[in-house]
């Protein structure tokens, strides 16, 4: 029996999709990795220049097409496409333009995909999320956002950084809006399965006012990454990969994803990133770790500020 293989289908060929295009090519992520673009010239010149490097990652084809019909039949959809941050600009400040862009672009990539698995990685992506999951009528395990996988990897390199152990020995993470009101969470933040708060009694290395800086230097680093080279491109594409890995190789993975939320901690019907298990099906249980009430309630905060923009939207 000839086993189909996994297509990935990247809208959006800007900085961010070209990025995590080329992440899912050089990791083998999938066998067929095709990119959409309304700018015909960039999306093929995008495939084209993958393609010229198809010796140096694992087979795979990639193509490129400003024709939607391109994404048929994708496994996963990865949707980047929307305006940029400029400089100063915060997330929020593109849900108006984005919202408007989710009502054209979801429903032609749904019909052509209609079992796929969506990942929402456009910004504002907690607001982006839940205005693509109404739109697209989707079941909420089927679509969900990149969350707070990239703003976690940055708070892991720089607790790794700062404490001299490799980053994959540090487990923590950031949760709630991918955006400016999003929340360490210290509490159960372990390095080297040692609970964080013990490291800093035995060490010394991580006191308060560190944690403090570390949490501002996450909040700010796309700020600061944007005003120097224009996006942030990088690191997303190589978390937007992670995720596509999870869902592809059916990894049962506790990432913090953007999903949809139904009394966690007493929040709902909002999008927002808590860890949550991601498989071939898509997103499926939040788990509730133990929280401190100041990230309890922080949470809660963050959670508003997404309900509020939503309203705002009219949903
Ligand atoms: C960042 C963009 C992806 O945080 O929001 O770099």
């Amino acid at each position: 029996m000839r086993v189909r293989s996994p297509k990935v289908a990247v809208v959006g060929a800007g900085a961010v999709g070209s990025s995590l295009a080329y992440a899912a090519l050089i990791k083998g992520v999938a066998r067929h990795v095709v990119l959409h673009d309304i700018n015909i010239g960039k999306v093929r010149a995008e495939a084209l220049d993958m393609a010229h490097g198809s010796q140096f990652f694992p087979q795979a084809t990639v193509e490129g097409s400003d024709d939607v019909e391109i994404t048929r039949d994708s496994d996963v959809v990865v949707v980047t496409a929307g305006a940029k941050q400029r400089p100063g600009e915060t997330r929020m400040d593109l849900a108006q333009s984005t919202v408007n862009l989710m009502r054209k672009v979801i429903p032609p990539l749904v019909e052509r995909s209609p079992n796929a698995i969506f990942i929402l990685v456009t910004n504002p992506v907690d607001v982006t999320t839940y205005a693509a999951l109404k739109i697209s009528g989707l079941p909420p395990n089927q679509l969900f956002g990149s969350g707070t996988v990239l703003d976690s990897s940055r708070l892991r390199f720089l607790v790794a950084q700062r404490c001299g152990v490799a980053v994959r020995n540090v487990h923590a993470y950031i949760l709630g809006e991918h955006g400016d009101s999003q929340i360490p969470i210290w509490s159960s933040a372990t390095i080297g399965g040692v609970p964080l708060l013990e490291w800093e009694r035995q060490t010394g290395m991580l006191g308060e006012s560190v944690r403090d800086g570390i949490a501002e230097e996450v909040v700010n680093a796309a700020y600061e990454v944007i005003a120097g080279k224009g996006a942030t491109n990088h690191a997303i594409g190589l978390a937007g990969t992670e995720i596509i890995e999870a869902v592809l190789r059916d990894e049962h993975r506790v990432m913090p994803v953007s999903a949809l939320l139904d009394d966690w901690y007493g929040i709902k019907d909002v999008c927002m990133a808590v860890p949550s298990v991601v498989d071939r099906r898509g997103v499926g249980r939040n788990l509730r770790q133990p929280l401190q009430d100041g990230e309890l309630g922080a949470l809660h905060d963050s959670a508003q500020i997404i309900r509020a923009t939503l309203t705002e939207l009219g949903f």
